[in-house]
């Protein structure tokens, strides 16, 4: 049994990696979050008073986070601003959280000599081609196109240095989208689910022939755990479940599974610098570390987070109607 203090676990992937450590382990969990507009606390209902303590806190705030990563046996670091189109509005809290924040918990482990399990993105490589066959590995190199993507990318090299310069004990994984419960109304498949609910036609970026590569947070969360475990001290893993999809075939399929027509749907305007396509070779996981993933069928899996979406509304509709203002302003 250890305790494990994980950052940002009252975000969505984080608080997904939550259940899924007291639903599989016997570990015990302090969550750090700030509980900006992303973090949500109903996201952690159900959990063990046991197994969870929860600290509201900025985890650049060296004080506190060294108070708490002195009382843990790993750090699982969740915790950034994690919305591309965010970046672009207002880049400053994406350096503040994930380059100053990152180093903080960097420093705070270094002097506690706590094991520390970094999660990154995909983004760090940039983007691919629709046509190429290539898709990203351990060895692509780094060439992030957007302010999110370059804080991350920033944050990865923080880990990578504190590995070689003071022997900390880290690992890093870059995975690819997300879906699941407990994702902000602001993301792409829970905006076009809540629409759908609430009568209001998807919205989509430019053509919407942009490819994401998308993963089960269930499948990204047993990884993590699994990295944790027995991933090799100071290596990369990158997370992924062969799940390529264009925006256009994702926003059909909701509409197929929400009993609408299929081209019930709207272009807007298209996001700046918008990555083309992202595609993850995850070899060195499956054949390292024995990992697979449990959810391979996206039609499956995105019927299950519609009928979470339909059966949580207390839980999305309070963020609804400002996410929407935002994006209305942008000709989103
Ligand atoms: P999210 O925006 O849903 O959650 C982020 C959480 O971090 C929130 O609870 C927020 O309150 C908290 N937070 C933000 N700033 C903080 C601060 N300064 N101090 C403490 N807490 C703070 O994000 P997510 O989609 O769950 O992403 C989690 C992590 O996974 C991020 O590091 C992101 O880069 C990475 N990631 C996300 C995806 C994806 O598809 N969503 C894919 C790959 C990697
Ligand atoms: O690849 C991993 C990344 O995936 C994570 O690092 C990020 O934290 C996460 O937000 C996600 O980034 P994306 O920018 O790919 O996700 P987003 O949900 O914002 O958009 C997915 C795709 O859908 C993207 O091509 C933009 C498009 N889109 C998005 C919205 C919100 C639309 O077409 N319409 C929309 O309304």
């Amino acid at each position: 049994m250890a305790h494990l203090l994980v950052t940002g676990g009252a975000g969505f992937i984080g608080s997904n990696f939550v259940h899924h450590v007291v639903n599989t382990t016997p570990h015990t969990v302090t969550v750090l979050d700030a509980l900006t507009y992303a973090g949500n606390l109903r996201s952690l209902n159900g959990i063990p008073a046991d197994r969870l303590t929860f600290v509201q806190g900025d985890i650049s705030d060296a004080d506190l986070v060294d108070s708490l990563v002195a009382c843990a046996d790993a750090v699982v670091h969740y915790a950034a601003e994690s919305h591309n189109d965010n970046s672009l509005s207002n880049p400053a809290p994406f350096v503040q959280t994930n380059v100053v924040g990152t180093f903080t918990l960097l420093e705070a482990v270094r002097r506690h000599k706590v094991r520390f399990h970094h999660i990154s993105t995909d983004e760090v490589y940039g983007d691919l081609e629709l046509d190429d066959p290539a898709k990203f590995t351990e060895q692509t190199p780094y060439r992030p196109s957007s302010p999110y993507s370059s804080t991350k990318a920033s944050s990865d090299l923080l880990v990578h240095a504190w590995v070689r310069s003071f022997g900390v004990e880290a690992t890093i994984s870059n995975c690819s989208n997300n879906y699941g419960p407990y994702q902000h109304v602001e993301k792409f498949i829970p905006r076009q689910i809540t629409n759908l609910i609430r009568g209001v036609r998807p919205r989509l970026y430019g053509a919407g022939t942009n490819v994401r590569d998308w993963i089960h947070a269930e499948d990204h969360s047993a990884a993590v755990l699994r990295i944790l475990d027995a991933g090799r001290i100071g290596e990369t893993y990158l997370i992924g479940a062969n799940g390529e999809k264009s925006n256009i075939d994702v926003v059909r399929l909701l509409l197929q599974l929400m009993g609408r027509a299929e081209d019930d749907f709207d272009h807007v305007a298209d996001r700046p610098g918008h990555d083309m396509r992202y595609a993850i070779d995850a070899t060195k996981l499956r054949t390292e570390l024995g990992w697979e993933p449990r959810f391979r069928d996206l039609e499956a899996g995105l019927s299950d987070t519609v009928d979470w979406y339909r059966a949580n509304e207390e839980w999305w509709a309070p963020a609804k109607d400002a996410t929407e203002a935002a994006y209305a302003a942008k000709g989103q």
